[in-house]
């Protein structure tokens, strides 16, 4: 089993960087989404990234867009990578939707953040949950080292083999294997460690420059701190992947207390602000000591653009 041509579904943030490194290699690629619209925006955000998530804008040639309106054109793709929304309900719908057009071969898999195989492939036939595993890439794709790989219950040996090798040797990741558990173990930690640093600031009444200056490099992790980082996750995928570990950890767990709803958080996507990928900032707007507005924002008080 070899992987020759690979399809993206989901053109977001993260689908739009696996399907830009995946031209790097050299590789052809799908990318579908919703619309043409929202594809069109992807090409051009890898454009205008930086750092560049491409080698150079003669890769784009090696991306192909197009819809889920018409998934036979998956037919010959070797590898389909799902990397939409959140949202158990809206991935499984996906699937359905999918596997009739993936070829007998095919390999799918998840980017998803949260949510164990063991739900994703409920309903699933048994064969396609032969074929199914969770590669879990970071952000930004062509510059973070780590990708999770996840086997489920039924996930072929083989399958998980050809994955590991082509991530590890194609795309250039290092490959971790997990355990099919809620989070894995990037998230399972790190977005815990996220919630507890936001309830801390709210607790302190410290504004978000300061905390992030206090929560990055003096604890050693990156600059972008906790706010920051937010802001390049995307503060309404965020707030899904804060909902989504909510919804599957057992009660009881040192989640929850620090798992809540977040009024402030809740606001700005409400408004639009949710993160870098929006164009108009978040908790930071235009890569400026902006975290103020966050805080002006939710007391009315949000100072226009510059
Ligand atoms: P995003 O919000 O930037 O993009 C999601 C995309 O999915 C949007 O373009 C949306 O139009 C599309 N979409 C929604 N429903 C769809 C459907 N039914 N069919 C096709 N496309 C659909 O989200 P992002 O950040 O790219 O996240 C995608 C996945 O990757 C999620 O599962 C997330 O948990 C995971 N992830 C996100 C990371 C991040 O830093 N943002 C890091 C690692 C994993």
């Amino acid at each position: 089993m070899t992987i020759n041509k690979e399809c993206v579904i989901g053109a977001g943030t993260m689908g739009s960087g696996i399907a830009g490194q995946v031209a790097n290699a050299g590789h052809e690629v799908l990318l579908l989404d919703t619309s043409l619209e929202v594809c069109e925006r992807a090409l051009e955000r890898l454009k205008k990234s930086d750092p560049p998530a491409l080698f150079s804008r003669s890769v784009l040639d090696r991306i192909s867009i197009g819809t889920i309106d018409d998934l036979s054109v998956v037919a010959d793709c070797d590898w389909i990578v799902e990397a939409i929304v959140e949202r158990l309900d809206i991935k499984r719908t996906l699937y359905a939707n999918l596997v009739p057009h993936m070829a007998d071969h095919a390999i799918l898999s998840s980017n998803t953040s949260t949510i164990p195989i063991s739900l994703l492939v409920e309903g699933l036939d048994k064969d396609i949950a032969r074929r199914f595993a969770i590669t879990h890439f970071f952000n930004p794709v062509r510059y973070m080292r780590l990708l999770e790989l996840v086997r489920g219950e039924a996930t072929d040996p083989v399958v998980m083999d050809v994955l590991a090798d082509y991530c590890d040797r194609v795309l250039g990741k290092g490959v971790v294997r997990c355990a099919d558990k809620p989070g894995f173990l990037g998230n399972r930690v790190g977005v815990f460690a996220l919630q507890v640093g936001i309830d801390e600031t709210t607790r302190l009444g410290i504004d978000i420059e300061t905390a992030d200056a206090l929560m990055g490099r003096p604890m050693g992790i990156p600059k972008t701190g906790v706010f920051g980082l937010y802001d390049l996750i995307g503060l309404d995928l965020m707030a899904d992947v804060v909902r989504s570990l909510r919804s599957i950890l057992p009660e009881g767990d040192p989640f929850h207390p620090v798992g809540g709803e977040n009024d402030l958080i809740n606001d700005l996507c409400a408004k639009g602000l949710n993160g870098a990928k929006g164009g108009i900032g978040g908790f930071y707007r235009d890569g400026e000591n902006g975290a103020q507005q966050a805080l002006d924002l939710a007391s009315g008080k949000n100072r226009p653009r510059k």
